[in-house]
């Protein structure tokens, strides 16, 4: 049996009790404290980044027996682990001696980790494997206590780490729901349905991690925001609505809508008017100078097989957002970090596809991979800038103290606008703020409960 200890218990009563959340978000509003008030970013801190499912790390981050990677989950810094058992773990990152941060390498493959201030030694499963000069410790060094705290709970969704110390909380799939569909979208039109995530691109903006969050599924800024990138790729893109030349009409007359599919969880489609066809994926691709030169180069290399294997280097027209943390646009897997409440890193790990049942060969996969550089560099270069700038203004905007409220009130109260379908899930057009006004009840019904959290130890 391993340990749990029990935390947030009543003699500690949560922060979270001091507030009102109910006049705090509203339908149709937000109050600016939401975003600006220390005091509820430390309850975010265990409510939601504790409270619910979070993106932790990717399986393929840690392929070997023994490999690790040092993540946080909200702020609680993290080592994700694969023991040599194979099982994956979320250790804390605080040796259990005086709490120095215990291992200071962002990756790499150990079977034990060895503080670097007085030399306690720990088993990659968490247990403490020695101290120095034990002689001086009258305590059995073999109590519990001393193995590294871990996440409580820690599953994966198809290669997906998520992790909780809810031990109320849902199996992760039932979590998940219906999103679980597009997630397998996204990830089937690889081979073996798998993808390797590789080195980020990592921003780091002066705003509350909502901000990110609530632009995840929001089709009203773009035409605005990013209106030099969608410029430069109307020029390529022709009469074709693809990329961002999607948003050059009114968005909402386009073939595209979000859907909301539960706790938390939503996803914007650009897919509706999708050719099944080799080569469909690719024609929908952001237009970018030197397209064609990879296209002629690829029929010269492949013949036949061409557009198949372009359509690989393409990215699905869908972007997943995963509540609170997660993102998966383009070919990039998104993460929010917060850093307190006014700062937050935004990192996007680019993915690369892998050779599963051999059928691709070598020299295909290398060009894909080189290729889905090639095309995933537009958005998190010249459209992530435009969005953080955004994050940034707003929250100096929500220093105003006496103007209170930010609206998400777009499509509400406009009969047959939004529409909940059988599966409780709820579909809007593009430029809706419904994904915003419902993620904000996900968000509400976790900071008004009492969660049951907890963490473990090895016996
Ligand atoms: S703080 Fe880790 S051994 Fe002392
Ligand atoms: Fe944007």
């Amino acid at each position: 049996m391993t340990a749990l200890e029990k935390i947030g218990s009543p003699t500690r009563p949560s922060g979270a009790a001091l507030y009102d959340w109910d006049y705090l978000v509203q339908e149709d509003r937000a109050h600016r404290l939401i975003y600006t008030d220390p005091a509820i970013f430390e309850a975010e801190m265990t409510h939601i980044f504790g409270g619910t499912w979070t993106y932790l790390a990717h399986e393929s981050e840690i392929p070997h027996a023994n490999d690790f990677i040092t993540r946080r989950m909200g702020l609680r810094p993290l080592i994700i682990v694969r023991d040599a058992d194979g099982q994956i773990r979320g250790l804390y990152n605080r040796c259990t001696h005086r709490g120095t941060t215990l291992c200071r390498w962002e990756k790499g493959n150990t079977k034990s980790f060895q503080c670097p201030y007085h030399g306690w030694n720990f088993l990659n499963t968490g247990k403490l494997r020695g101290v120095p000069w034990p002689e001086g410790y009258a305590a059995d060094m073999r109590d519990p206590k001393y193995n590294l705290a871990q996440v409580p709970r820690v599953e994966s969704y198809r290669g997906f780490i998520f992790g909780t110390l809810n031990i109320d909380a849902l199996p992760l799939r039932e979590h998940l729901g219906t999103i679980t569909a597009i997630i397998d979208e996204w990830l089937d039109r690889n081979p073996g349905g798998k993808v390797v995530v590789c080195e980020a691109n990592r921003f780091r903006y002066k705003g509350n991690w909502k901000l990110a969050y609530d632009n995840s599924c929001d089709g009203y800024h773009v035409a605005y925001s990013h209106r030099s990138l969608l410029e430069t790729e109307n020029r390529f893109a022709g009469e074709n609505a693809k990329g961002m030349a999607y948003y050059r009409n009114s968005p909402d007359t386009q073939p595209m809508y979000m859907r909301y599919t539960g706790h938390g969880n939503h996803f914007k489609d650009k897919r509706p008017n999708l050719e099944k066809r080799p080569g469909g994926l690719w024609a929908m691709e952001s237009p970018h100078p030197g397209m064609e030169h990879y296209e002629a180069e690829f029929i010269k290399r492949y013949g036949d097989r061409a557009f198949a294997l372009l359509d690989l280097a393409g990215s699905e027209p869908v972007n997943i957002n995963i509540f609170p943390n997660l993102s998966l646009l383009g070919n990039h897997i998104q993460v929010f970090e917060p850093i307190s409440v006014e700062e937050t890193n935004a990192i996007w790990y680019g993915t690369m596809i892998v050779d599963e049942d051999g059928k691709l060969g070598d020299d295909a996969v290398t060009d894909i991979n080189a290729l889905r550089m090639r095309t995933q560099e537009g958005f998190p270069n010249f459209g992530e800038v435009d969005d953080i700038a955004n994050f940034e203004q707003i929250q100096r905007g929500l220093m105003a103290i006496e103007d209170e409220w930010v609206y998400m009130h777009r499509g509400l109260g406009i009969p047959g606008r939004v529409k909940t379908h059988a599966d409780g899930s709820i579909t809007a057009p593009a430029t809706d703020e419904a994904f915003m006004r419902e993620h904000f009840k996900e968000w509400k019904r976790l900071m008004q409960a009492r969660p049951n959290l907890a963490i473990r130890r090895e016996p």
